[in-house]
């Protein structure tokens, strides 16, 4: 029992220090930081979305609470967004604004979730996946995932199958996804939701880069999928797409038998997404979308340049390279954290593999739109020493 001064056990499996270490190491050594650690963009967003655009004279009552569900006017935004990019019509009742994907996901897994619980997590991952499920007591499965896609022989449906139990409550799929750069194929997507219907599981949809994407074709859906439409919920958020991280506004929507729930519990959490970025919102959702379109020719002109500086093959999707650095380390070591500080060293801040999951120890994370394209090829010509091949 955590009496002062303990705290909870669940509460241990959260932790920022690996980052701040190598962040204080790289200032030592550098005037000139390059945090390709950090999953966010260089882009200040559409103007009109903007904080500083947002006025009272405008919207009476600007910073006093908004309805727990989202203000109407958003809500209808989405809807709109949704009917356009997706073709499919969703009910105002089955949408509930969010304090971003972060805050979407908790709330979910909150109302899903009790202790002991486990949750399909296919890796590598989005570090705070593995978290938010974490601190509901719960269990994150890891299962070795995204990067064994193009192995001869990997069978997507045997390897989540093998990982259910009794006590498996929901698949979390994220497509394209972070680290990998993986846009998901329909036979792989097939295999995940065969698992997911065989054993009544929830099908946690985490939409994030849902417009970041390099090929031509927008990734599928997977919320869209008329086998698990009564059992998905997806998050969508306007950090990645809009690059309105720090607005914290996103959206989480599944069946309308759910949703009043999770409006409920919502209450709890954060009550409301901050009202004023929720009208910088709409003005993202209804004029931004000849901003996405440029950030993503710019994206994918930078994760090509990086992938192809590295020689690794290139993103489908997402604001991330996910690279085996194993050949990189030193006979001995167990994992990449001296590697990472080689990097430090340089100025350059990557994130570790491992918190993607437990078996990328020896794979590093870099996001290739943290910075502008300059800096990004300066960070990168820092790295090349550290990042040559023995035999090169
Ligand atoms: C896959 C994925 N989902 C969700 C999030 C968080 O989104 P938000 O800023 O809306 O909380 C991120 C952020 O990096 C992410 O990579």
């Amino acid at each position: 029992m955590p009496r002062f001064p303990n705290i909870s056990d669940h509460a241990h499996t959260v932790s920022s220090r690996v980052y701040s270490s190598l962040e204080h190491r790289a200032r030592l050594r550098n005037d000139d930081i390059y945090p390709l650690h950090v999953g966010d963009t260089y882009r200040d967003p559409v103007e009109a979305a903007r904080a500083e655009r947002q006025l009272t004279s405008e919207h009476p009552g600007l910073h006093k609470y908004a309805p727990v569900r989202g203000e109407p006017e958003l809500i209808d935004a989405f809807v709109g967004y949704v009917k356009a990019r997706h073709g499919e019509t969703l009910e105002p009742e089955q949408v509930q604004v969010m304090s971003g994907a972060t805050a979407g996901l908790s709330v979910v897994c909150q109302v899903l979730l009790a202790p002991g619980d486990e949750v399909l997590l296919p890796s590598p991952f989005w570090p705070l996946s593995r978290g938010i499920i974490a601190t509901k007591g719960a269990v994150p499965v890891q299962v070795p995932f995204y990067t064994r896609l193009d192995e001869p022989g990997f069978d997507a449906e045997a390897s989540l199958e093998s990982a259910v139990t009794e006590r498996t409550v929901a698949l979390y799929v994220n497509t394209p996804n972070n680290p990998s750069g993986r846009v998901l194929s329909k036979a792989t997507i097939d295999a995940m939701l065969r698992v997911a219907k065989r054993h009544d599981l929830w099908v946690l949809c985490d939409e994030a880069y849902e417009e970041i994407y390099f090929d031509q074709d927008p990734p599928e859906a997977v919320w869209k999928r008329p086998e698990v439409r009564d059992r998905a919920i997806a998050f969508h958020t306007l950090s990645k797409t809009y690059g309105l991280a720090g607005a914290r506004v996103g959206f989480t929507h599944g069946p309308e038998s759910i949703m009043a729930t999770i409006a409920g519990m919502q209450t709890f959490h954060t009550y409301c997404a901050p009202r004023p970025m929720q009208f910088g919102a709409i003005k993202a959702l209804r004029q931004g979308g000849a901003w996405v379109e440029q950030s993503r020719a710019l994206y994918r002109e930078a994760g090509y340049m990086t992938a192809d500086t590295l020689g690794v093959a290139r993103p489908r999707g997402g604001t991330f390279l996910f690279l085996d650095v194993s050949d990189l380390l030193d006979p001995g070591e167990e994992d990449c954290s001296v590697f990472l500080e080689r990097c430090a060293d340089q100025g350059v801040l990557l994130t570790p593999g491992r918190s993607c999951g437990a078996d990328y120890a020896k794979w590093v994370r870099l996001c290739f739109t943290a910075v502008p394209p300059a800096r990004l090829a300066a960070a990168l010509a820092r790295l090349a020493p550290v990042f040559r091949r023995p035999s090169c």
